[in-house]
């Protein structure tokens, strides 16, 4: 095989796999029952960077999404507050398979990129195995939903909502056992990349989720 047709398949081979989505995921429906009164989840809210290997059901995740962004009423309002209702943050979901877009309409992940981009918010150099979640959250405020009105104070409200969004995590993390930590560390450039976000979509915070490391 000569050194040109190497090269050239190289590139094809990326490219495509660049440019691959992985299958869209219907979630089952979120579980609202159980986990620890909310005063006890409280209680237990801490931070915490090391995790089991352990996979999440395709349960934990619904139940997860639903509870950080999920819609909690008929008119399509969510579980958590957003600045003039404009429900700004949307929620990437990355496992070891690809990376996903969080639907809370209809309740599914949307398929955004092929292979494992974990890394991306991998915190430090140093990264161990046990700081590699089996999910982790990337909550991404699109500003352009606020409009021309309040474009001075866009920023800030995108800021705002996404750390409410990473508060139920922290809370539904602390109410079912599951370990988490809110992290503005990310590769952010990366992850525009990968997840193909618009100019205006800001990743503003993540949160990995898993089982505590045993
Ligand atoms: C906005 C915000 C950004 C944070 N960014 C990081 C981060 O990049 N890396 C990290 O390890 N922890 C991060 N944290 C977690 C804090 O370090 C942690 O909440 C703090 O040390 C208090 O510990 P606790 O959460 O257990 O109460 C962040 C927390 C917040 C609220």
């Amino acid at each position: 095989m000569s050194r040109f047709f190497f090269i050239f398949m190289t590139f094809v081979i990326s490219t495509v796999a660049y440019g691959q989505k992985p299958k869209d995921v219907k979630l089952s429906e979120p579980d609202k029952t159980g986990g620890k009164p909310i005063m006890q989840a409280l209680a237990d809210r801490h931070s915490d960077r090391e995790f089991d290997s352990k996979e999440l059901s395709v349960q934990d995740i619904s139940d997860l999404l639903w509870a950080a962004n999920g819609i909690n009423r008929p008119d399509g309002r969510r579980t958590a507050p957003s600045a003039l209702n404009k429900q700004d943050v949307d929620i990437y979901v990355l496992t070891k398979d690809g990376a996903y877009l969080y639907d809370a309409s209809t309740h599914t992940l949307k398929g955004v990129a092929v292979g494992d981009h974990r890394g991306l918010i991998s915190g430090r150099p140093s990264n161990t195995p046990s700081a590699t979640p089996p999910v982790g959250l990337v909550l991404v405020s699109d500003l352009s939903k606020f409009g021309a009105n309040v474009a001075d104070r866009a920023f800030q409200m995108g800021a705002l909502d996404a750390g409410i969004v990473s508060q139920n995590i922290n809370l539904f993390c602390a109410g079912k056992g599951f370990s988490t930590v809110p992290r503005m560390s990310m590769d952010n450039d990366g992850l525009k990349k990968t997840l193909n976000l618009k100019e205006s979509q800001i990743p503003m915070l993540n949160n990995p989720v898993g089982y505590p490391k045993k």
